[in-house]
């Protein structure tokens, strides 16, 4: 595994009573509130919950991703005893992209449409590794192969539009990956795709995962996944966090009465 700042013990990212509100007065909307977790070093942290839980707002507030001005931000979140809120732009950068990836829901929203896949890649290798171009093409096509793309020189060559919704995830777990990070942020990058798909990219990115030894933070509303892959579950409510625990514990004994909702809907649509 990959050292980060030496000397500093403890988990990889530790998020402490973290709140995102929107708007102000009457308007106001507390999309997150007092969100506290941490995630280990190679630890698969599931976020659960159902829509408009807070789920993204809280991971794009840790990764400094929200828009700016539209949020306040309080609280906590150390990367390596590092705190990343409020952390100036220019300095977040080096961290996002670099030793934390974000990979999104939509990887319409992380693919530019104007340059080709491997373009896209090789700018990225370029930017966090600091290789020449020919030594960035030679790593892009080893990371779309890696990413489970057969005919790689011809994906690199090919422009968002032109390849799948699968191939695209896999196109942007790859640039995602080329910096090598130590957290990999995933916001449901699968619930676009046919069941199929997405269980391809799951098994993927576990594989990934063992092979490149990233702490992971998955979004899902899906807790047939959390089951697949987890090692500790968060389950968000109405911008809370109301529990988290380690997998097996929550799925035998939930606690709270949202977790066990959840856990009898998935129970009603059956297993992955
Ligand atoms: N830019 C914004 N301005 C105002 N409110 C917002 C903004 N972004 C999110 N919200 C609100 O914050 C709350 C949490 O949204 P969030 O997107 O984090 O939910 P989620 O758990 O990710 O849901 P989903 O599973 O549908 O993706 C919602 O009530 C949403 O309307
Ligand atoms: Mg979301």
């Amino acid at each position: 595994m990959k050292e980060g700042f030496t000397g500093v013990s403890g988990p990889l990212l530790s998020v402490r009573d973290l709140s995102v509100t929107f708007g102000r007065g009457a308007g106001e909307v507390a999309a997150a509130r007092g969100v506290s977790f941490d995630i280990g070093r190679g630890e698969t942290l599931v976020m659960a919950g159902e829509s408009g839980s807070g789920k993204t707002v809280t991971s794009l507030a840790i990764c400094g991703l929200l828009p700016e001005g539209a949020a306040s931000v309080s609280g906590s979140a150390l990367f390596y005893g590092e705190e990343l809120i409020g952390m100036p732009e220019e300095r977040l950068r080096t961290f996002r992209g670099g030793r934390i990836a974000y990979i999104f829901q939509e990887p319409s929203s992380f693919l530019n449409p104007v340059y080709s896949i491997g373009e896209q890649i090789a700018e990225a290798v370029r930017l966090h590794r600091g290789a020449g171009r020919a030594a960035a093409l030679r790593e892009t096509v080893k990371l779309l192969e890696m990413s489970g793309i057969s005919d790689a020189q011809r994906a690199a060559r090919s422009y968002p539009h032109q390849l799948s919704g699968g191939m695209n995830q896999r196109a942007a777990i790859s640039m995602a990956l080329a910096c090598k990070p130590e957290l990999l942020v995933a916001d449901e990058p699968t619930t676009s795709l046919d069941m199929t798909t997405e269980a391809e990219i799951i098994g993927l990115l576990m594989r990934l995962k063992q092979e490149m030894r990233f702490s992971l933070l998955f979004i899902t509303h899906n807790l047939a996944i959390a089951e697949r892959i987890a090692d500790k579950v968060a389950v968000m409510f109405k911008g809370e966090l109301v529990e988290n625990r380690k997998k097996d514990e929550l799925f035998a004994c939930p606690e709270h009465a949202h977790t066990r909702e959840l856990l009898a809907a998935y129970e009603k649509v059956g297993r992955f």
